[in-house]
């Protein structure tokens, strides 16, 4: 498989991560043992930074897992009194989710909707200013079509995972059936979000690869 980032280079910046409560370090090891994708720190880092940035409030976020870049988002949200939605299909990831933010103490900064994505987001009543999509890869492009309206002008659209642990570049004949077709989907994606006149989009190779995507503030 290809490697995203140096992995000598990528523990050296690990290293540099911020410090955490003992219970965020807790979910990094359960999340390790039972095999749940979730951010890495650095990416973390990176999220807190674009939101401190670009002074969002409020944040969307599709695929809370365990909650653990959830609880990121609301801290960085803290400063502004913002508050954070989050989406999760799976009931069991979901109760986790609920556990550990009420463990954190931040019930009441975030909303947890349990669904598909597809079906919740038309029923929102807000629009955002930061949105996080961190779910089933090769649903992108159908996700975008419900949450672009709902982001802000001068708002951010963050999209993880979107270098697939390399496989973007990997020739299709080398890739498993499912898995090439997730990866013509997030091909498929990246085109469009790095195209389309609405959006400034810089892709990070960073943790599984994030698409930034900025939405310009006069709609073309
Ligand atoms: C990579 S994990 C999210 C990790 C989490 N954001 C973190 O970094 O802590 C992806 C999650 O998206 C959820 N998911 C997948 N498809 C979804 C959908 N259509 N709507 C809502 N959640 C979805 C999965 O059940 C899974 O828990």
């Amino acid at each position: 498989m290809v490697e995203i980032i140096n992995p000598q280079i990528e523990k050296y910046i690990r290293g540099l991560a911020p410090d955490r409560p003992e219970y965020m370090l807790e979910m990094e090891r359960y999340a390790e043992e039972n095999y749940v994708s979730i951010i890495p720190p650095e990416v973390a880092q990176l999220l807190t930074t674009l939101i401190h940035l670009s002074q969002a409030k409020e944040i969307l976020e599709i695929g809370t897992a365990i909650a653990y870049s959830t609880i990121w988002l609301a801290w960085a949200v803290e400063p502004r009194d913002g508050h954070i939605t989050t989406i999760e299909i799976n009931e069991q990831r979901a109760e986790t989710a609920a556990t550990n933010i009420r463990q954190a103490g931040l019930e009441d900064k975030i909303t947890l909707l349990k669904g598909h994505a597809v079906d919740i987001v038309p029923y929102l009543k807000k629009n955002y200013d930061f949105i996080f999509i961190d779910a089933a890869k090769g649903q992108y492009g159908w996700f975008f079509e419900e949450l672009y309206p709902r982001l802000k002008h001068g708002g951010l659209l963050v999209s993880d995972n979107v270098l697939a642990e390399g496989k973007v570049v990997v020739p299709e004949e080398n890739l498993r059936h499912r898995q090439k077709t997730a990866v013509r989907r997030l091909r498929d994606y990246l085109r469009m979000v790095t195209s389309h006149p609405g959006l400034e989009t810089t892709i990070i190779p960073l943790g599984d690869g994030l698409a930034v995507s900025l939405k310009k503030t006069i709609d073309k």
